[in-house]
Parts: C-alpha cells; sequence; structure tokens
C-alpha cells in the first residue's frame, strides 16, 4: 500500500519494532522517521538504522525534529508539505505520533514556548505537526494514531496517587506547576496528557467527518499497553524504576500478566501500532483501542463539552489558524 508515513519517536521503545514491521509487510510505504536526536551518538537512533539497514530496498528517511520547540515542528511540517506537493514523497496513508516526555523525578519544565513539556512534547507539537499536514493525505484517506494508555482512566494505573481529570481552567495542563511529590504529579501529569490525547481524538475525528475532502482520514488512539522492556521507564524516573523493570517486572512477566493482561513487551505493542495504521482490515475505524481491539475510553474522555473546549485550546496551544490547515471549519 504506497503512500507516505510519517512516525514520530520512531526509535522509541516501540517505534523500533513498528517500523521493523512496517518495513517487512509494507515495503510500498515512504517512511519518514522523526527522532530528536539523529546524531552517531544516540543509541536508540543507531538501533532503528540497524533495522533499516536490514531491508536494502526500504523507501525510509529518519529526520530531525524537536517536538519542544513549536517554531521548528510548524517549519519541518511545512516543509514536508510542500515536498508532498513537488512528488518527492507520495502523499500521506498515516501519522503514528508516538513520541512522548514525562517527568516522574524532577520538577516539571517548561519548553521554550512556555507550555509544560510533557503536554507539548506528547500532545500540542502532535497537533500542529497533524493539523498542518492534514490536507496532503492520499484521496483515499488513512489513519491519525496517536498514543493514548491507562493511565488517563482513574484508577487505571498502579502508578496513580492522584486521579487524572480535565481542570475547569484548561490552562492547567499547560503550566508547569511545582508540587512537593514530583512523582505523583508528575505521573498524575502525564495520565492528564493521555486523557488530552484521547479528548482531542474524539474532537478530530468530528471535524474530520464533517469534511467532504478529508472524511476518509481516521483517527485512532491507542493503549498499547504496559511496556516492561521500555526505556521509559528509565527515562526521568525515580532511581528505584529500573530497578523495579529488571527484578520485578521482566523475570515475573507471566504473573503481572494475570493482574494486568495489558502487560506486554514494546515488540509486540510495535507490531499492533504497524498494524493499527496500515492495515486495510483497520481502514475506517475510528476511536479507542486496546491493542488491536475498538475499547471503551473513560467516562471523561467522552464528554463532548470537555473535547470541543480541549480542541479550540489546543489550537491555541498549538498556534494553528485556519490559515495553517486543511480542515475547512477549524472551530465551530
Ligand atoms: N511504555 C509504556 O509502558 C507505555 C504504556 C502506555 C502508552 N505508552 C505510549 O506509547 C508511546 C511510546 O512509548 P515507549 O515506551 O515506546 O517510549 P520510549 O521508549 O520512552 O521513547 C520515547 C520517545 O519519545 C521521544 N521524545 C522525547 N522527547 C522528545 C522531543 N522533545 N522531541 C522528539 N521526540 C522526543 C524520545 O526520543 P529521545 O530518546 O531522543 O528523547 C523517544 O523516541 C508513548 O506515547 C507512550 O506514552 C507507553
Amino acid at each position: 500500500m504506497a503512500g507516505t508515513v510519517i512516525f514520530t519517536g520512531a526509535n522509541s521503545s516501540l517505534g523500533i519494532p513498528a517500523v521493523n514491521r512496517l518495513l517487512e509487510q509494507y515495503p510500498q510505504s515512504t517512511l519518514i522517521l522523526t527522532v530528536r536526536d539523529p546524531s552517531k551518538a544516540d543509541v536508540n537512533t543507531n538501533r532503528l538504522r540497524d533495522v533499516i539497514s536490514q531491508y536494502p530496498k526500504a523507501n525510509a528517511s529518519i529526520h530531525q525534529l524537536d517536538l519542544a520547540d513549536l517554531s521548528s515542528v510548524h517549519k519541518w511540517a511545512q516543509s514536508i508539505a510542500k515536498d508532498i506537493d513537488n512528488n518527492k514523497y507520495p502523499p500521506i496513508r498515516a501519522i503514528i505520533c508516538a513520541a512522548y516526555r514525562w517527568n516522574l523525578n524532577r520538577v516539571p519544565q517548561s519548553t521554550v514556548d512556555g507550555l509544560d513539556e510533557t503536554l507539548q512534547i506528547s500532545h500540542v507539537s502532535h497537533v500542529a505537526l497533524i493539523l498542518r499536514l492534514i490536507g496532503k493525505f492520499r484521496p483515499d484517506g488513512g489513519r491519525v494514531l496517536l498514543f493514548s494508555s491507562d493511565t488517563h482512566v482513574p484508577g487505571g494505573s498502579v502508578g496513580e496517587r492522584y486521579p487524572p481529570g480535565i481542570p475547569e481552567d484548561l490552562n492547567l495542563l499547560a503550566k508547569p506547576i511545582v508540587y512537593e511529590d514530583v512523582f505523583g504529579r508528575g505521573f498524575q501529569n502525564y495520565g492528564n496528557t493521555k486523557l488530552v490525547i484521547t479528548c482531542w481524538m474524539y474532537a478530530l475525528n468530528r471535524y474530520l467527518q464533517k469534511d467532504a475532502d478529508l472524511r476518509n482520514i481516521t483517527a485512532v488512539a491507542i493503549n498499547p499497553g504496559n511496556l516492561v522492556d521500555s526505556r521509559a521507564l528509565q527515562t526521568n524516573t525515580p532511581w528505584w524504576y529500573p530497578y523495579m523493570q529488571t527484578f520485578i517486572l521482566r523475570p515475573f512477566l507471566p504473573l503481572h500478566q494475570l493482574r494486568d493482561p495489558t502487560i506486554r513487551t514494546a515488540a509486540l505493542a510495535g507490531i499492533d501500532v504497524a498494524e493499527l495504521a496500515l492495515n486495510p482490515a483497520y481502514a475506517g475505524e475510528r476511536g479507542f483501542f486496546t491493542f488491536l481491539k475498538k475499547d471503551q475510553s473513560s467516562a471523561e474522555s467522552q464528554d463532548e463539552v470537555k473535547q470541543e473546549a480541549l480542541w479550540a485550546k489546543s489550537l491555541e496551544w498549538a498556534k494553528i489558524t485556519k490559515d495553517d490547515t486543511a480542515l475547512k471549519v477549524v472551530i465551530e
């Protein structure tokens, strides 16, 4: 199935096996793989290069894209749009937004754009990227794949100390607020961001469905599962997280699966991500998925009033106006 696949966080724990699956099963695709650090010093980008090198006919390129810098996201999306217009790349078949950030071991950080880092990297920059490129999909449409998680559901994750929730004042979501309980509030901030992403996915689908030219593009938010071998457990986490991963989670995976059937490896999640993005069996699907199965997201995420409020606020955070996107109606 020809078409461009844009993949942020392509060198992430699930990104690398997903790229492998795309290259293996969908070799006609043109892969535009974005990473924060494309240098030879980045071990994960080198792993991504190793995977690509196993497919000599691969049509894949690695691009530097720092999602913590909104102006470079806008610039990069504009350059990709131009390259599609000039036939350097074919029209888009899928945009996969895997990159994310959490802060569980230090006070929240703000980006150069003045937004909370977790919210901007995981959500706001993806909004800018998707809406800038939404007019460059194939005429028969395609898939926007967003990443949710069980942390978006109150009581959904063992790490939760404070339940996720959308505050009345949405500005609070973007403000890095310093709390004493860095772990608990950092975890809540991550859960809130995954809730925002899930809400935004429903709003995006509504706007796409109302647009005669874009209604074949469908958005899905996947819970890929809790990944025992992800490097997420080693990045911006307290000292005991990597120990828990090495001595408790990985060796006793089958036991943990009795408690939480969504615990699995990043390799399995990567396969599902590639399939949900491109397999025709899922074409036309919209909404929330756990693995490859349609599922119910949290009650709060299904509140249309909150979805619309977050849609409007996300446009503002992402600095997207009606002139920056092919969506005919950007706000109702
Ligand atoms: N791991 C889990 O158990 C789990 C559970 C549910 C949902 N998910 C979701 O699944 C997705 C992938 O998770 P994962 O575990 O595979 O992630 P991961 O291995 O921790 O990788 C995170 C990715 O985000 C990138 N990133 C961070 N800051 C960035 C920035 N400023 N600009 C661009 N990229 C940036 C990282 O690049 P650098 O390494 O260069 O920083 C890396 O590629 C995420 O959306 C996550 O929320 C994961």
